[in-house]
């Protein structure tokens, strides 16, 4: 077949084996092809193949790292669109520009390959294509680029000079299949592996090992072909496969992944066994594992380096693994493709539930209306019962994997059918999950992506809006729920976690959800720190909606995520502060509590003063038990007081240290003192200034100029911030996005007209009219200072005038200082981020960090880094501290404006000037996921409508550091 041919055949590929399990461990001979292979990129398909002959001379050619995309080692560029094919839909037609990566790779076999038996040449993952010749011979060529592919080669092998080559071609109709979210990065990107297979090794098996949770026993039986024997020596098993084998185990869960270490023998091979007893099914209308119903706190994992793209190394898989553990995730949606195999071994071994879903999107067809989408065209059924087969054989024996998913955004159709029919055949024990045939006929799940609250509530009631069909309405209503995609977590947020978690525990029937997406896919850039669509010229891209990650591209937690490890956190401590009592729920599935130890800390103004440990007795999993903290030690009117509990691991485990932080929570005791009233001083005109105590002000426009020597610019009222992703979310309700609508009305451009500048005796009354041009709305703002010489009390007083329907950003004030002000600590929530509807991670406390620590890294820089609930924030330059004291405020301290922050397309934009923009608000602009879900709750919406806002702050400067 010629080159082009192969490439728009639908049917699967020629020459490779039939699939199979993939061995955790073996004892036969594997040689590692990775490394160093010659590289010849040529832009079109069909150029020579003689490159494939032995003896040809690559010398000239440059070398290229596999596993690896060509496109990140510098020979052309990578792509990234969304929904969006990169080329005309036509299938199963590609483009004739068509960059095809020849790549050779010459090796000896090791001295003492074995003699004798079989040898397979495998593939992990060749993205599009591959055709592979060895030593002249052409083996067949395969689609499918996250599933593997092996070739028997034996007979084609020598002691030395083996010359593998294998041609990779960007886009082939495979491509058709594989339209998901993400980079379009061609290459072999997975492992290359030479295996030996003696006479007598396993050519396929597939370990079934069941729980029963009433007897407390495992049925293990092994199929195996050929023949041979089970070893599990800890259970006492030593039996025939297909043998089936019922002894008391303790079971495998997320939670307690419990392994037993197993051998399979057969005449030529023993194949190491991780075994782990679960039974998964859908039963009254629940997902239950081991007779239990599961909550899933899950992601959505693609693979991801900054560096490498989809290549992984192990580490980084491990460090994937155990970042979600550490943040209480307890499942992974393996969107859209089967991961690294590595990748579900790790799972197993450390406990997560695995939805291992197929390498298929076709979501491009839905810009022509799913006009010959091929999941709806039978001669594709054949590609996708393949990549179908590719998935179950290859996975089938990994405990963690709880659900089959056919695939992401591909509509509907027989093909999909197929799939699912196929499955059920090969592998009943697991149910099946597709999210795009609302109808569910192939399906055991009610599956959705961003359904916002009211729609989650109603599903969790059972009212959710009816099919036509009663019959599959009927058969969807008894299904268990799931948000496969939800709380997009693109830029500032996701908000709304904690309402979807509230209904997610509410309702049984919401078994949780996976937040889309575990990490931001931003490619390091040697110019824009992290690269995303459009930066490498794309004709068509989506920009950086490809950064909607959890973690940063180096793998840094975002506050998203830190939030969600608070949100979906396993242990619940609420009750009355004041008497003492605390509740203490286990919402583990399986777990009791005493794999935690607990302790409480009383705080006194967000310093603790007293600490100790608080007695939690063994509570089983779903139930709940009363506690008592000790008696509070005196009171004190004038201080805010709290205690902070938490619940930390009492041992190390396989992903964190003892003392790890599982769940805590702070219950008030007592309130503060109020802000004192300042007084006393009155204002003095002189020149063109006016003293007001500490303060200093311009006499004609009354606007501030220092505070106690301190000088201040560009002092007003503020209500704009740099949109999020999230604000430019195009609101599904009105038709635009939020941004876009502040844009419209002018928000980051506001006039403030000054209307009078009055002197009272012991007031300094400044009112003002803040409005956009071309518009009839305005904030009539009136700031009221007064002053004690050392203190500065400022009023601000905010009249709408019109009709204001739109949400403001932010309501507060903004002044300059100088940028050495630079040291920031305050009492209030922290350490990081909060919003609204965001910052289930603050903890109120005394707080610390320097002005570039306050700033998250956004990979498009927008609004970021607001701390919230302060009582009082100190600024020192470390000669003189600024402090602001208020009732729970908000604030941002940049040393660049809103404006620069706007206007950033990336982080290396930004670029520090001679004043720290500090950003004191009063209410602020809930957060929302709107980038791909719902907007902000009504409830976190900073509506001003006619009423009257008003708000205090009170400044002083005192000499010394903070
Ligand atoms: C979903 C899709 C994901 C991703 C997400 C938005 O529709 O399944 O792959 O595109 O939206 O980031």
């Amino acid at each position: 077949m010629t080159d082009l041919a192969y490439l728009v055949d639908v049917s699967p590929g020629t020459g490779t084996l039939p699939p199979r399990a993939w061995p955790p461990g073996s004892d036969t001979a594997r040689l590692s092809l990775n490394g160093s292979w010659r590289f010849r990129l040529t832009p079109h398909a069909g150029a020579d193949t003689d490159f494939a002959a032995d003896g040809y001379d690559a010398s000239a050619w440059g070398e290229l790292r596999v596993p690896g995309h060509w496109v990140l080692q510098g020979h052309g560029a990578p792509a990234y669109t969304n929904v969006l094919y990169p080329f005309p839909v036509d299938p199963p037609f590609v483009p004739t520009e068509n960059p095809t990566g020849d790549h050779l790779r010459v090796f000896d076999l090791p001295p003492d390959w074995p003699a004798g038996g079989e040898a397979v040449l495998r593939f992990d993952g060749v993205e599009s294509c591959a055709r592979v010749w060895l030593n002249g011979t052409e083996l067949g060529e395969f689609k499918g680029s996250r599933l593997p592919h092996e070739f028997a080669v034996a007979p084609l092998l020598r002691e030395r000079g083996n010359v593998l080559a294998v041609r990779v071609h960007q886009w082939s109709s495979g491509s058709y299949l594989e339209d998901q979210d993400q980079w379009w990065l061609p290459g072999i990107f997975r492992d290359v592996t030479l295996l030996h297979r003696p006479e007598g090794a396993v050519r396929d098996h597939f370990v079934h090992a069941s729980y029963d949770h009433e007897s407390g026993e495992g049925t293990l039986r092994v199929d195996c072909e050929p023949a041979g024997r089970v070893l599990v020596p800890e259970l006492g098993i030593d039996t025939a496969t297909g043998e089936g084998v019922t002894v008391p185990v303790e079971p495998w869960s997320a939670e307690q992944p419990r392994l037993y270490e197993g051998e399979l023998v057969t005449a030529g091979e023993r194949v190491r066994l991780r075994v782990g007893f679960r039974t998964v099914r859908v039963e009254d209308g629940l997902i239950k594992a081991n007779g239990r119903a599961l909550l899933f706190r899950g992601v959505n994992r693609h693979e991801f380096h900054p560096e490498t793209g989809r290549a992984l190394d192990p580490e980084t898989m491990r460090e994937d693994v155990l970042l979600m553990k550490r943040h209480n995730i307890n499942a992974v949606r393996t969107s859209h493709y089967p991961p690294h195999p590595v990748f579900l071994d790790l799972c197993d071994e450390l406990g997560l539930w695995v939805i291992d879903e197929c390498d298929l999107e076709t979501h491009g067809f839905h810009a022509v209306d799913w006009r010959g989408n091929p999941v709806a065209d039978p001669r594709w059924t054949p590609a996708l019962l393949d990549r179908a087969a590719r998935m179950v054989e290859r996975d089938k024996n990994h405990p963690s994997v709880v659900i089959w998913s056919l695939g992401n955004e591909c509509g509907t159709g027989e093909g999909l059918t197929a799939m699912a029919a196929w499955i059920r055949e090969r592998d009943p024990s697991r149910p099946i999950h597709y999210e795009g045939d609302l109808s569910c006929k192939d399906t055991d799940f009610y599956s959705r992506m961003y359904a916002d609250h009211a729609e989650v509530a109603a599903i969790g009631r059972g009212e959710e809006q009816p099919l036509p069909d009663a019959e599959s309405d009927a058969r969807r209503r008894a299904m268990p729920f799931l948000q496969c995609e939800y709380a997009h977590a693109m830029g500032n947020g996701p908000g709304g976690l904690a309402e979807y978690q509230e209904l997610f525990e509410t309702y049984p029937r919401l078994q949780g959800g996976f937040v889309w997406e575990w990490i931001d896919h931003g490619l390091a850039h040697p110019e824009y720190g992290y690269a995303y669509g459009g930066d490498f010229g794309e004709e068509l891209h989506d920009g950086n909606f490809v950064c909607d990650g959890l973690l940063f591209p180096d793998r840094t937690p975002s506050p998203g995520l830190l939030d969600f490890k608070s949100v979906i956190q396993p242990v619940r401590m609420d009750g009355d502060g004041r008497d003492g009592v605390v509740r203490v729920r286990n919402l583990y599935d399986f777990a009791d509590l005493s794999h935690l130890e607990f302790t409480w800390s009383y705080e006194k103004d967000g310093v603790t003063v007293r600490e100790g440990v608080l007695d939690v007795p063994a509570v089983p999993a779903g139930e709940s038990a009363e506690v008592r903290l000790p008696a509070p030690p005196r009171r004190d009117p004038d201080a805010e007081t709290q205690w902070t509990l938490r619940a930390r691991l009492a041992k190390e485990t396989a992903w964190a240290e003892r003392g790890h932080v599982v769940a805590w929570a702070q219950l008030p005791v007592e309130g503060g003192m109020q802000l004192p009233d300042p007084g006393g001083a009155a204002p003095v005109r002189e020149g063109g200034l006016i003293t007001l105590g500490a303060g200093t002000f311009d006499a004609r426009t009354g606007t501030l100029l220092a505070v106690g020597g301190v000088p201040v610019n560009g002092f007003g009222l503020d209500v704009w911030r740099a949109p999020t992703d999230n604000d430019n979310g195009m609101s599904w309700a009105t038709g635009s996005s939020v941004a876009a609508r502040w844009r419209a009305l002018g928000l980051d451009r506001m006039q403030h007209r000054v209307d009078a500048v009055e002197s009272a005796p012991d007031a300094l009354t400044v009112r003002t009219r803040v409005a956009p041009a071309a518009s009839d709305l305005a904030l009539r703002t009136t700031y009221r200072w007064i002053s004690n010489g050392i203190r500065l009390a400022l009023d601000v007083l905010v009249e709408p005038e019109g009709d204001w329907t739109v949400p403001l950003p932010r309501l507060g004030v903004r002044l300059g200082l100088p940028v050495a002000y630079d040291r920031v600590s305050w009492f209030g929530a922290g350490p990081g981020e909060a919003y609204p509807d965001t910052g289930a991670a603050a903890m109120l406390g005394v707080w610390s960090a320097d002005v570039a620590g306050l700033q998250t890294p956004y990979v498009r820089p927008q609004e970021n880094g607001a701390r919230a609930d302060a009582r009082w924030l100190e600024l020192t330059d470390g000669q003189r501290c600024f402090k602001v004291a208020g009732a729970g405020f908000s604030f941002t301290a940049r040393p660049w404006s809103t404006a620069d922050l706007d206007a950033a397309q990336h982080r290396p934009d930004l670029v520090a000037g001679d004043t720290l923009w500090l950003h004191l608000d009063a209410r602020r602009q809930g957060i929302g996921s709107e980038s791909c879900g719902p907007g902000v709750l009504p409830e976190h919406q900073l509506k001003v409508g006619d009423q009257r806002h008003g708000f205090s702050f009170q400044f002083t400067v005192r000499e010394g550091d903070a």
